[in-house]
């Protein structure tokens, strides 16, 4: 089990949805990383180093590197406000045998705050899939000439509101595999790929707006119309790399100062949990560093098997989380957890202790990978991560996972069972009879038949004692379609049984 706790401490792109023919699935494209793009991309590393350390050397050389890809000992071997655009994979059917391995292994408490994986690793490890975007000038017509070495290796750092070191960015735009090779001008934006330019963007505009008060803090900044704000937006937008480095300095300058102050403590203190649109964030940052390279690996189950991987998107959550009113104190539990985004989101909006289980390896290790990420992201963002565990297993054998007493006190558990067999939802329902009253359980297909009658037959079933009420979602709330459909939220309630309890046996 992973798990990470920073509750005693101190204090969660576009998901490009695309669906296949028969609607069933959302692909990411390929991202296999080859040796030779390793080796192209630590050529390209040095060479952006040295322009690095031109641009504010003194930052850059406090940056530690990370690799995108961090290997796990025990598996054996993860705009602003459109969260819908986070991009996602989803399913296309290969044969694979349904895992029963069940990982026992103690996991380590992985400490929170290790360090973020920076935005130029994920850049440089896909290096032959990004161009300058910037140009040396502030040229009218950008792009007219072959671009030069500085352009190619244009780097800013980012201060983070967190004690952390600033964040490097390599400042490239991702282009459209099918036309790279060509002029460019004719090389076309990728909108679906990793775009560190639009990242550092909204981390800027995240910043202002939740860590800054409206009026003197804010005013530091200026604003959309004038000062460092709008030269961050009128420089990306002129395309001018003296322009740009020099507003995202300015930014970090004003930073470094109230954070000196601390302004931003005080302000991340009063915050306490980051709304949703800030979480959303920071997740498409974590996914972005940690799974969507290799997110095709998630393809692998076995076709309409109880594996089949979909997910729950972000805005969903936010509603689940509402009408559960998850807090601070709930325990949260996700049978069946996937790469773990639902638990990180509920965490990190709320706070709560979150739990999930998962039976296939590679998505479990994902899900692992991104709460190392999360915990080391939480940190910059100066946020609590709640108390967070990741077990590799299956949620039918949660007493061999050591998941039964954390089960039996758990507030809301969520089970994507869209596409588990009737054995499965049959036997998670036995699983039901054990816990506490009043325990929600949020599920994608009801566990109580639409007829069920409580009677003398039935009264020791566990559908006796589930009290649901049926939700709609809509268009773009999952991953495997864009139509929308309903959801259950079962309520733990054997007080409905006590009429017939009475009637059969008196008081
Ligand atoms: C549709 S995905 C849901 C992922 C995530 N909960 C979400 O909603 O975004 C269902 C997951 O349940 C997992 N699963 C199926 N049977 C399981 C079992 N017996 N124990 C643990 N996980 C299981 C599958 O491997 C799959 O990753």
């Amino acid at each position: 089990m992973t798990t990470i706790d920073s509750s005693k401490t101190e204090d969660r792109s576009h998901l490009l949805v695309e669906k296949d023919q028969n609607k069933q699935t959302v692909t990411l494209p390929p991202k296999k990383v080859m040796a030779s793009k390793l080796a192209a991309a630590a050529a390209a590393a040095k060479a952006a180093q040295a322009a690095a350390a031109e641009a504010e050397a003194a930052q850059a050389a406090q940056a530690q590197s990370q690799p995108v890809v961090e290997t796990e000992k025990k598996s054996g071997e993860s705009t602003k406000t459109d969260v819908s655009s986070t991009k996602r994979r989803l399913s296309s059917s290969v044969e694979n045998p349904r895992e029963k391995k069940i990982s026992r292994e103690k996991a380590p408490i992985v400490k929170p705050g290790k360090s973020i994986t920076h935005s130029d690793r994920i850049v440089q490890a896909e290096i032959s899939q990004y161009r300058p975007y910037f140009t040396e000038t502030d040229a009218d017509s950008p792009g007219q000439s072959a671009p030069t070495t500085k352009e190619k290796n244009l780097r800013v750092v980012l201060e983070y509101p967190g004690s952390i070191e600033p964040e490097n960015f390599l400042l490239l735009k991702p282009v459209l595999k099918n036309t790279t090779g060509r002029s460019n001008e004719e090389e076309e934006e990728d909108k679906d790929e990793y775009n560190p330019i639009t990242d550092l963007m909204r981390t800027c505009e995240f910043i202002y707006d939740c860590y800054l008060l409206p009026g003197e803090q804010q005013k530091l900044l200026g604003n959309q119309s004038h000062g460092i704000m709008r030269n961050l937006t009128k420089y990306r937008n002129r395309r001018s790399s003296a322009g740009f480095s020099q507003a995202v300095k300015d930014f970090n300058k004003v930073m470094r100062r109230l954070k000196a102050e601390g302004v931003i403590s005080k302000n991340a203190k009063a915050m306490c949990h980051p709304n949703y649109d800030l979480a959303c964030h920071i997740l498409f940052q974590v996914y972005s560093r940690t799974v969507a390279r290799q997110s095709d690996a998630l393809n692998n189950y076995q076709a309409f098997s109880n594996n089949v991987y979909g997910e729950i998107n972000p805005i969903l959550v936010k509603d689940f989380i509402s009408k559960t009113g998850v807090n601070s104190k709930s325990v949260f539990m996700d049978l069946g957890c996937g790469i773990g985004n639902v638990v990180l989101q509920v965490a990190a909006q709320t706070g709560c202790e979150a739990y999930g289980i998962e039976i296939m390896e590679t998505p479990c290790k994902f899900a692992k990978r991104q709460l190392k990420e999360y915990a080391a992201r939480m940190k910059a963002w100066r946020l609590p991560t709640g108390k967070i565990h990741f077990r590799h297993g299956d949620f039918l054998d949660v007493a061999a996972n050591d998941l039964y007493a954390t089960l039996k006190r758990s507030d809301v558990l969520l089970v994507n069972n869209y596409a588990f067999d009737a054995a499965t939802n049959q036997a998670l329902a036995q699983l039901f009879l054990d816990l506490k009253e009043g325990t929600r359980i949020i599920s994608l297909k009801s566990f109580v038949p639409k007829h069920h009658k409580i009677n003398q037959r039935t009264l020791n079933m566990p559908e006796s004692i589930l009290r649901v009420e049926e939700f709609e979602y809509y268009s773009e709330a999952v991953s495997w379609t864009n139509n929308g459909g309903h959801y259950y939220i079962a309520t733990v309630d054997r007080g409905r049984l006590a009429p017939y309890f009475e009637e059969m046996y008196g008081h």
